[in-house]
């Protein structure tokens, strides 16, 4: 009999959570869940953290592929530092680049990157620390900071209608978040995230996501990780959303140009809004998308498409394997 592929789930397991500070980081639900869907697939399986002495671990470890949901640990470029030690030493990794996983971080790099194969994208200025705030701004505006993901730093209070409540809410936002800040159009509409998975001309493009508002938190509709956390109370979900067919292609096609032009590997997820004339605006891309069951939208937008939790995991873990010829 053939000896099992050995597969390390690499990751960042939450441990605290009075805040967000840990809030990309996965439960210890999401890594068992991970685990059984992978050995499910006849693979063998182990768990390394990604912190301290990762570099040995992996190495002593000898795996064939790597499954890394690893957020890392500081700076804009920390999605990257895993995938970047991982093709430093030659070991085969599911999902996306330090490249593209640091271009994807940094949100108003991805905006322009986007914005040149004609996705659209909302108005955006960006604003470093000691910035004046630029002249041209136009309201409601969305705050965010820059680089960080799970809407952390995201709430319905970063909505600002003009220049004071932006002021002032940028200096209480900078007492918390260090980088830059990404000041956005906010667009009043309709919310949908995409799920796509393969490579090259290979690409599925499962059928959007309507994230809808039953109730608001505050005066805006704001995906942020206090609605994300309660969703059964804020949130439900349709797909495939109420939307015609051109609608639908043209936030499929809208996504599938984005993922091709961050050059994202094996899976992504991508979200827009749609304002009243349906127009559909690239908001982010998340190619290193959560994973938790029952929570996390990607998971929740392949169930829809009719993919369940372990088959949308091996799946995911199957594009890698056929990029590096060992399928
Ligand atoms: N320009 C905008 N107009 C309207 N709403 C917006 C806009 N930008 C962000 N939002 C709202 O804020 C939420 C979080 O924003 P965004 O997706 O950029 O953050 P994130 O922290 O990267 O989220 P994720 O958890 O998906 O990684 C969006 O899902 C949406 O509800
Ligand atoms: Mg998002």
């Amino acid at each position: 009999m053939d000896k099992k592929l050995k597969v390390a789930l690499v990751c960042n397991i939450k441990r605290n959570r009075q805040d967000d500070t840990e809030a990309e980081f996965d439960e210890m639900e999401t890594i068992e869940a991970l685990k059984k869907a992978i050995s499910k697939g006849g693979f063998e399986v182990l768990v390394i953290e990604a912190q301290g002495d990762f570099l040995a671990s992996i190495q002593k470890a000898n795996p064939d592929i790597v499954f890394n949901i690893s957020e890392g640990l500081h700076g804009r470029s920390r999605e990257g530092q895993i995938p970047s030690m991982l093709e430093y030493l030659k070991i085969p990794f599911v999902g996306s680049d330090a490249v593209t996983l640091g271009v994807a971080l940094d949100k108003t790099l991805t905006k322009r990157l986007v914005q040149t194969v004609g996705v659209k994208t909302p108005a955006f200025w960006l604003v470093s620390k000691d910035d004046k705030l630029p002249e041209d701004l136009t309201y409601p505006l969305i705050v965010k900071p820059n680089a960080e993901g799970s809407s952390k730093g995201i709430s319905d209070r970063s909505v600002c209608k003009n220049k004071e409540e932006l002021a002032a809410l940028l200096n209480e936002d900078r007492k918390t978040y260090e980088g830059d800040f990404l000041l956005e159009s906010y667009i009043d509409g309709r919310e949908f995230t995409i799920g796509l998975i393969g490579n090259g001309n290979e690409v599925k493009v499962f059928e959007p996501m309507e994230i809808i508002y039953r109730k608001l938190r505050g005066e805006y509709k704001v995906y942020s990780y206090e609605v994300k956390r309660n969703f059964q109370d804020y949130i439900s979900y349709q797909c495939p959303p109420k939307l015609t067919k051109e609608e639908i292609n043209e936030l499929k096609t809208a996504a599938l140009k984005a993922y091709r032009v961050l050059g994202c590997l094996d899976f992504a997820r991508i979200d827009f809004r749609m304002d009243e004339k349906g127009q559909a605006y690239f908001i982010e891309a998340n190619p290193l998308p959560g994973l938790a069951p029952g929570y996390s939208d990607y998971p929740m937008l392949a169930g829809f498409n009719g993919v369940d939790y372990d088959t949308i995991v091996l799946s995911v873990l199957k594009q890698a394997l056929k990029r590096y010829g060992m399928a």
